[in-house]
């Protein structure tokens, strides 16, 4: 048996004794009582009766075993033309001021704290804080509109909401504050205080009485110590896109997480203490909370903050000029951004100005990475190039090339095998396994590992009915894909409405509700058709009511502008067109996948159940229009 082979049969034969194993790599104030706790299954609880601070863990022990002088964060902004390096000493001091701060204003164990802000340090500063209390963040992406974020106020409750005067785009600067503002007017929940990080590009209007200047404010503050918490407490709510509009808040433990956390750097990611690790995606994504701030900080490693694109900001050589003059061993991001620098740098032009001896290993994951991609950066690079396949909800990678076990053979398209601590399970309809590479639904057998979400938040059941009860003891992915010969496993397509654009998830459903909204639509169906660069893009058809009588230019962008205020920028919609009718089953059901192979120029078959064939004719004109399928 392989190295490989041999931990990870170990890590289902023996779960228990393989995780309090991992756990040693984590300081704990009290050790847990039982590794698995499964007297509330299917609600499983990792290291019951034990107690940590994962704040302490990511920060301060650091400092007491002599790495304070070490960078934790090097903040690298091309958009400012600023560079920061933040030693863990430095982290210290900042985080257990702001949590004295956040102290102040009455945040203890348990309150919810919602950080909606561009990628600056102060945004890991607070996520620490809270942690350090035992408060539980919540972190909202920039990109999302007003109303996203009002629909996790009310979810969530929180005390206090912490953001920042604006956030920086190449191509424009967005003020945050009235957003905020403005969230908090359509929301029915209204926080005690938000903290404001004033930055110089733009000063936010402050409201008095409710608004709190962070820079003044944690001048003056006490700095605050590490609170105890159950390894069972929720750390955060991250909320991430379903079939509806309504998005699920994932809820990650303390214990669990921390463990999963570090055993990922050292294992998956083959990242040591010490390292230079970077991720370059977003502190409101779950890439950004697990592999920006506590994978890094809890393993003792340098993360990087950037605020940045990879093309644009100022070229495409931002990533390589990073990776040479921090040193960087171990990066990880999306595809997309690879596919926007391949555009733009197909040659490799810039690769090649820059020394790059310190850069050891490339992740990619948040989408397929098709193997093209996957190519021409290990072409260019000369460095593995790993593709991990994991979601929101798990935190962590279900399938990679754990380069800290050993390396396996890469096939591309594929992101190699199971990560150990997870059952991977490939089923038909009727729960049986699929064998001989035919696609089914991709399962994990509970319990999973540490580190997996615990519930949604304030939803068990919802919980349960969207991930436990289609296949009653295992967990449903959303994925669909197969298994091969050597167990490798192939990622295809997601079951339900969910796509992903430039990496970013999102559910056409929730495109649907807001596009119904519009006084002249009667119907409409969204899906994802193929992009070069984006992966994905949502595009939608939308029937009218009767009578309508708005012309087309006006209704798109009508509808466009309706999506980005209703749901943000980050959602990229801006294909829509009428249609007459959408087709349907005799059943009523919409043929979106039908029409999503039409738009692909993907081979497509007659739905039997369809009542009307010649709708489809309608459909592809319509999509013509649109210059899909591209040719
Ligand atoms: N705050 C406000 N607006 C934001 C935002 C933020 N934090 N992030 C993105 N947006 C806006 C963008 O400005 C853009 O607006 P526009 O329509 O006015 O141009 C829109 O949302 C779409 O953004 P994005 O998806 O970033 O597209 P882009 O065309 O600006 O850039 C890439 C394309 C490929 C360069 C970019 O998507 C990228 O870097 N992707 C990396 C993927 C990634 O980090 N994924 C996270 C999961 S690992
Ligand atoms: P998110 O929760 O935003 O991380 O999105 C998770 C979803 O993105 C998964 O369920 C997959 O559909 C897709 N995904 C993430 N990583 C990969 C990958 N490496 N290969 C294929 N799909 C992926």
């Amino acid at each position: 048996m392989s190295n490989y082979e041999q931990i990870y049969q170990r890590s289902l034969d023996d779960p228990e004794g393989f995780w309090a194993e991992a756990a040693e790599g984590i300081d704990w104030y009290r050790k847990w009582d039982r590794v698995l706790d499964d007297d509330n299954a299917p609600f499983y609880h990792w290291f019951s009766g034990g107690e940590l601070n994962t704040c302490y863990n990511a920060v301060d022990r650091h400092v007491e075993n002599g790495r304070g002088e070490q960078a934790a964060i090097i903040y690298d902004s091309p958009v400012t033309d600023q560079q920061r390096s933040i030693s863990y000493r430095e982290l210290q001091s900042q985080v257990a001021s702001f949590a004295g701060l956040l102290h102040q204003y009455g945040i203890a164990k348990g309150d919810r704290v919602i950080i909606y802000m561009p990628m600056v340090p102060e945004a890991a500063v607070a996520m620490l804080a809270c942690a350090r209390l035992g408060a539980i963040h919540s972190v909202v992406f920039g990109g999302f509109a007003a109303r996203e974020l009002a629909t996790r106020i009310d979810d969530t409750r929180p005390k206090i909401i912490v953001s920042a005067s604006c956030g920086i785009e190449p191509n424009r600067v967005i003020s945050y504050k009235p957003l905020l503002d403005q969230a908090i007017e359509f929301s029915a929940h209204k926080p005690d205080h938000c903290i404001i990080l004033q930055r110089p590009q733009v000063v936010a209007e402050m409201n008095k009485g409710r608004d709190v200047d962070w820079i003044t404010a944690v001048a003056k503050a006490e700095p605050a110590d590490c609170v105890p918490v159950a390894a069972t407490d929720p750390l955060y709510i991250l909320y991430t896109s379903g079939t509806t509009g309504e998005p699920k808040g994932v809820v990650r433990d303390n214990g669990g997480h921390a463990v999963a956390m570090k055993w990922s750097m050292q294992h998956v990611y083959g990242v040591e203490p010490g390292d230079v690790y970077w991720t370059a995606s977003d502190l409101g994504w779950v890439v950004g909370h697990s592999y920006i701030v506590y994978g890094p900080l809890l393993n003792g490693s340098t993360t990087i903050i950037f605020e940045g694109k990879p093309v644009g900001t100022p070229d495409p050589g931002t990533f390589w000029r990073i990776i040479s003059e921090h040193k960087v061993g171990v990066m990880f991001t999306a595809p997309t951004a690879f596919r926007a620098i391949k555009k733009e740098d197909p040659d490799g032009v810039y690769i090649k100005k820059y020394d790059l001896t310190k850069f050891r290993t490339l992740f990619l994951a948040g989408e397929r990475c098709d193997p093209d991609t996957l190519f021409w950066a290990q072409d260019q690079l000369q460095v593995p190039v790993i593709d991990n396949w994991w979601q929101t909800e798990t935190g962590w990678a279900i399938a990679a090339n754990c380069m800290g076990i050993e390396p396996l053979e890469v096939k591309p398209g594929s992101p190699t095998k199971v990560v150990p601590g997870y059952n991977v399970q490939v089923l038909d309809e009727q729960g049986a396994e699929v064998t001989g590479g035919e696609i089914g639904t991709i399962v994990l057998k509970l319990p999973m590992p540490p580190g997996t979400l615990m519930t949604l938040w304030n939803a068990d059941q919802r919980y349960i009915d969207a991930y436990l009860s289609q296949y009653p003891g295992y967990y449903l992915t959303g994925d669909a894909g197969y298994k091969d010969e050597d167990d490798y496993l192939w990622i295809m397509s997601r079951i339900d409405d969910v796509i992903n654009v430039a990496g970013h998830r999102l559910s056409t459903g929730g495109m649907e509700e807001v596009l119904a909204f519009h006084p002249e639509v009667a119907e409409c169906a969204v899906f994802g058709v193929a992009d070069t660069l984006k992966g994905e893009l949502p595009l939608g058809l939308v029937v009218l009511k009767s009578g309508s009588e708005i012309g087309v230019q006006a209704l798109r962008k009508e509808l466009i502008a309706l999506v980005r205020e209703r749901i943000g920028p980050v959602a990229a919609f801006k294909l829509v067109t009428p249609v007459q009718r959408l087709p349907k089953t005799r059943s009523g059901k919409i043929l979106r996948g039908t029409m999503k192979k039409i738009a692909d120029g993907s081979a497509w078959k007659m739905p039997a159940t369809i009542d009307d064939t010649a709708i489809l004719d309608e459909v592809t004109e319509a999509l013509a229009g649109l210059g899909y399928p591209k040719s």
